[in-house]
């Protein structure tokens, strides 16, 4: 599959407190964050000219780089600021946001020592990762022979760059085995996420996720959990065996750029896309495209 270079388009992108045009937003190849995977980034969706949770994901921001041992910058007053004065300046009306920051050139030791930290923000139009058919019957996942570390092998809170390695290599397998994305297990072997976005089974009225306590508990997952409390739908969040699988009837994917994502296959075994993930679904569309307060408003 070809895709269009992304280092290539019209526009700006904010760098280091500028708009500065597209293509002109580069670092060095001696980059300590290149070399060491010393990054961390967000990603945030921009419905009908609004930011969903963009306070949430400024802070996000923030506390991951202080997981690795370093400090933005900017507040995120400022980054929140910056994020809606680009996206008004790109013209975005349903989009995709990339906050990044990392260690710059300063040394090639894997010592951070003196490292200076660069933040960038880009955004683009991007209104949907799925086909409008894998989004209304579901995707079909296989489970990675990767797995999600322990927390005392890897900064599991942070949205890192470097734990995207194991998304990476467990996401290009299944691709290459004909599936949509992969299912991760966790260093214990419990049911973890999958490549980008966290997971929800159904058992009869039930809702179940794995408790996240080695991957990213993500904000669309907190919706979610959030959602299906005031549906009334009973919530149990615990850790999920993989020989239970097949106890569930219903399966989906929370994530800023999945949203509500039905999955009709893991491995060999097949869900329906049912009632709970269709009014969960629902009810997340209506929410991510209301306006409220605090979302920030992009257009002027
Ligand atoms: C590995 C991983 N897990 C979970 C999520 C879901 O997080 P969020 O709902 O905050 O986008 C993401 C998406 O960023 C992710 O990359």
């Amino acid at each position: 599959m070809t895709h269009e270079a992304l280092d290539d388009r019209h526009g700006v992108i904010w760098l280091d407190g500028e708009f500065v045009p597209w293509s002109d937003a580069r670092l060095h190849v001696l980059t300590h964050g290149l070399h060491y995977g010393g990054g961390v980034f967000e990603g945030e969706r921009v419905y009908d000219g609004h930011i969903f949770k963009l306070a949430e994901h400024t802070r996000r921001l923030h506390e991951s780089a202080r997981e690795l041992g370093f400090r933005i910058p900017f507040s995120c007053t400022d980054l929140d600021e910056a994020t809606l004065e680009l996206v008004r300046r790109q013209g975005i009306g349903n989009g995709y946001v990339r906050p990044v920051a990392w260690r710059g050139s300063e040394q090639i030791s894997v010592s951070s020592a003196g490292t200076s930290v660069h933040v960038a923000i880009a955004t683009w139009e991007w209104p949907h990762v799925f086909s409008a058919s894998a989004k209304e019957h579901g995707i079909r996942l296989s489970t990675s022979r990767w797995r999600r570390p322990a927390p005392d092998t890897a900064p599991v809170r942070a949205k890192a760059a470097s734990l995207y390695n194991i998304c990476t290599l467990a996401r290009d397998a299944a691709d290459e085995a004909g599936f949509d994305d992969a299912l991760l297990l966790d260093y214990r072997g419990y049911v973890a996420e999958a490549t980008g976005a966290n997971l929800f089974l159904v058992a009869g009225d039930e809702l179940h996720t794995p408790t996240a306590d080695c991957f990213l508990a993500g904000i669309t997952r907190q919706t979610v959990l959030d959602l299906a409390r005031h549906l009334g739908i009973p919530v149990v969040e615990r850790h999920i065996l993989p020989g239970e699988l097949s106890t569930f009837d219903e399966c989906f994917l929370t994530g800023t750029a999945y949203e509500v994502q039905p999955v009709r296959a893991i491995d060999d075994h097949e869900f329906q896309v049912g009632k709970t993930t269709t009014v969960l679904r629902e009810a997340y569309t209506r929410l991510v495209h209301s306006p409220a307060p605090e979302r920030g408003r992009a257009s002027a």
